[in-house]
């Protein structure tokens, strides 16, 4: 059997499983309980999560979770170049239309995801780019968004990761915006932003720079200077985001480096948002009860450490049920474990998230509450 077909063979006996031995309305389990949401509305910040539109008109159980839990949406997927823009100059809004429908009438804030991101760029627009006039393409694209969400949508993911190391002395990443337009294309697309939605606050989105190891130290020490050079020059930055995919596998989280790197982002005056929380796991072999621990005590160690700087305004997760999470369990995890084959009850699916398949929530789901009601 290939190694697709046993993976979906597992996941999908680990699935069957996991539904089988849910208690009917389990899913509600916390309905007694205070959202998520209204945990963090104390101290004035956001709780949500991204979401894909499709799944949540077709699966009852996600919709009440999303709307009992989060008072904002992030599109997983539905504002990306290459799903807006198929065809040049063609536009199709009928996913984010339903999304945002969807968020306004149920009185959610939207997080808008994103604008400019090297793995968003549609494949007819990567050589035209370079052409010359190739920013007009850049501008079309911002107009149509704006001019459709401007009104809607209170903050925005600009551009979305920008940094890379090894790569230049200024950390820049060499994506296709770098090469066609040179260094001032973060300045450029900050100002293209503001000129189009004057009101809306405008962010920078970054992965990979939680942890204590040395790589994650030049990724911070970049992104605090990429964002210095924009204040220096005057760029209307206002926030930025910290994407926050956890692994288990990084080792440690410092309470003195990443306080100490949300303080200087805090002392640019820039706001912060956690925009993309989960965890990926690795050691899927173990007892489900010792996994989710592990992933609980990794989310409430960054939170505790995250909510205390004032300048967080909010959290999001990168979905809400480990059934709609982006993280895969990967070929290398499950070579390591040949014994994760023979049950078929583990490995199962990564679990990242604060609720399980079943939308039951897991310890990482206490663990979010928790950090948010902390008094600090
Ligand atoms: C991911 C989505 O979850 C996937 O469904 C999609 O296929 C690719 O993008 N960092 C980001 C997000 O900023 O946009 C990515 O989302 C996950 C990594």
């Amino acid at each position: 059997m290939s190694y697709e077909a046993t993976r979906r063979q597992v996941l999908s006996s680990a699935i069957a499983s996991t539904i089988a031995g849910a208690a009917p309305g389990a899913g509600h389990a916390h309905a007694a309980e205070e959202s998520l949401s209204a945990r963090f509305s104390r101290s004035g910040r956001f709780f949500g999560s991204a979401i894909q539109i499709e799944e949540v008109s077709r699966e009852h159980d996600l919709r009440s979770a999303v709307l009992r839990e989060c008072d904002s949406f992030t599109p997983e997927v539905a504002l990306k170049w290459n799903s807006v823009e198929r065809s040049p100059g063609s536009f199709d809004f009928t996913s984010m239309d339903a999304l945002a429908n969807f968020a306004l009438a149920n009185k959610k804030r939207l997080h808008g995801h994103t604008l400019l991101w090297h793995k968003s760029v549609p494949q007819w627009a990567t050589s035209l780019l370079f052409e010359k006039g190739g920013w007009k393409l850049v501008h079309r694209y911002f107009q149509a968004i704006f001019s459709r969400y401007g009104h809607a949508i209170a903050q925005w993911d600009v551009v979305n990761e920008p940094i890379e190391t090894g790569y230049r002395m200024d950390g820049l990443r060499g994506s296709v915006f770098l090469q066609a337009f040179g260094v001032d294309y973060i300045a450029r697309a900050l100002w293209e932003a503001r000129g189009l939605a004057p009101e809306a606050k405008l962010l920078i989105n970054e992965f990979g720079l939680e942890y204590d190891l040395r790589v994650e130290h030049d990724r911070r020490y970049l992104f605090l200077k990429l964002l210095e050079r924009l204040r220096n020059a005057g760029a209307p930055l206002d926030g930025v985001g910290l994407q926050a995919h956890l692994d288990l596998a990084k080792g440690g989280l410092s309470a003195d480096v990443l306080g100490r790197f949300l303080k200087d982002i805090a002392d640019l005056g820039l706001f912060i948002v956690i925009t993309e929380l989960d965890v990926k796991e690795h050691e899927y072999i173990l007892p489900v009860e010792q996994r989710d621990a592990r992933v609980a005590d990794e989310t409430r160690r960054y939170l505790d450490i995250a909510l205390a700087q004032p300048a967080v305004r909010g959290l999001t997760t990168w979905g809400l049920s480990d059934r709609h999470s982006w993280l895969q369990i990967t070929k290398d995890d499950l070579a390591r474990y040949p014994e994760a084959w023979k049950d078929g009850s583990n490995p199962g699916v990564n679990r990242g998230l604060p609720l399980d398949y079943s939308m039951n929530p897991k310890p990482m789901y206490r663990a979010i509450a928790e950090s948010a009601g902390r008094r600090r």
